[in-house]
């Protein structure tokens, strides 16, 4: 390998045991012991995604992990889950790497609970104060999203997140997710210092994806364009922004909220109930899509780099393209310079 890039790696393939700083992004009934296992195989670092599953559940998934590959991986848990006590457990009972909390900032007592047992922990940072409050409390590394990236998103875009906070965090390795899926850009984010990457939309139609076909090829026919934000339309409804891409259930769910603010400002109903129907809209939905393969009424969860999604492929010839085109790139940088 390119003795630069090697260096850029050293940091996050030092973090996360793995030949290439390259995370395979939990993605909820998608990153399962086969896309996890082949991800970590591959050289990269796979995530469980813990958000759909209870705590037996997660048990099964992280033995059928650790039977599929020597090698490290993680779990992702959603701080918002009822049991996330419980699966906090499990992660320690069954030994995992890493555990990645998301859909918030995790505690102090369930970062040192981790770290107690030489468990590393990971989150999200949105700003700098949340990064250095994170690191505060003890998380060994962060990532940072940008607004580019599949499923719930924060407001921002990864190439203000770098500027923003990328400069300012010294004490912890730093992985970016959002919109990455070619090694060129990957190889600039660590020029910048980041200390790997995060990749989601990329990895749904790999063969070890357990994705539906009818999920895998919607994937394949989009361009970046189709990958839009869930929209809002009133002030009043606390509706957390998804990036997917617009199918029926998307015009649906704008139909929804319309009749829902109708039902509201007529006083028919009360704005509890009225902010329940709106939640309620989207449950099930990715399960629908993923699963079922439904992908009219499903939610079809995916980032801009959707349109650099071409076929079907192994997830090694994933990982090596993305390593492949970052080598090419320093190499030819080296050769003009
Ligand atoms: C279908 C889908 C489901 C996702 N589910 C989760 C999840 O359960 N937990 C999480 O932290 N991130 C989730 N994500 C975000 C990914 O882990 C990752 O950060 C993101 O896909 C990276 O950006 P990219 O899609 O541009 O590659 C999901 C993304 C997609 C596309």
């Amino acid at each position: 390998m390119n003795k630069k890039l090697k260096q850029l790696f050293f940091k996050g393939s030092n973090f996360l045991g793995a030949e290439f700083p390259i995370m395979g992004g939990a993605m909820t009934w998608i990153s399962e012991s086969n896309l996890v296992s082949a991800t970590s195989n591959a050289g990269g670092f796979g995530v469980i995604a813990a958000g759909s599953m209870d705590k037996d559940k997660l048990e099964k998934e992280i033995i059928a992990t650790k039977s599929k590959t020597r090698k490290p991986f993680g779990v992702n848990l959603i701080l918002l889950h009822p049991e996330i006590e419980d699966l906090i457990e499990v992660c320690i009972e069954k030994k995992v790497d890493l555990v990645v909390f998301a859909g918030g900032f995790p505690k102090l007592r369930q970062i040192q609970k981790l770290k107690n047992k030489k468990i590393k922990t990971m989150c999200f940072a949105t700003t700098v104060s949340i990064a250095q409050k994170m690191i505060n409390y003890g998380v060994d590394a962060l990532i940072l999203e940008g607004n580019e990236a599949g499923g719930h998103i924060g407001p921002v875009s990864i190439n203000v997140l770098v500027q923003e906070i990328l400069p300012k965090i010294m004490e912890v390795p730093v992985f970016v997710a959002g919109g990455i899926g070619r090694g060129e850009i990957f190889l600039k984010y660590l020029e910048l210092g980041a200390a790997g990457c995060q990749i989601g939309t990329r990895l749904v139609c790999s063969n070890e994806s357990i994705a539906h076909n009818n999920f895998k090829e919607i994937f394949i026919k989009s361009e970046a364009r189709n990958s839009q934000v869930s929209v809002r339309l009133d002030k009043r409804f606390p509706v957390i922004p998804v990036r997917a891409i617009e199918n029926k259930a998307s015009e649906k769910f704008l139909q929804e909220q319309k009749r829902v603010i109708k039902l509201l400002d007529t006083s028919n109903i009360s704005l509890k109930e009225a902010q329940l129907q709106i939640e309620h809209f989207w449950a099930g939905s990715l399960k629908k899509a993923v699963i079922d393969g439904d992908i009219d009424n499903g939610s079809l969860m995916a980032g801009q780099s959707v349109s650099l999604v071409k076929k079907i492929q192994p997830v090694n010839e994933i990982i090596s393209e993305i390593v492949k085109q970052a080598e090419e790139q320093i190499t030819n940088e080296q050769r003009i310079s």
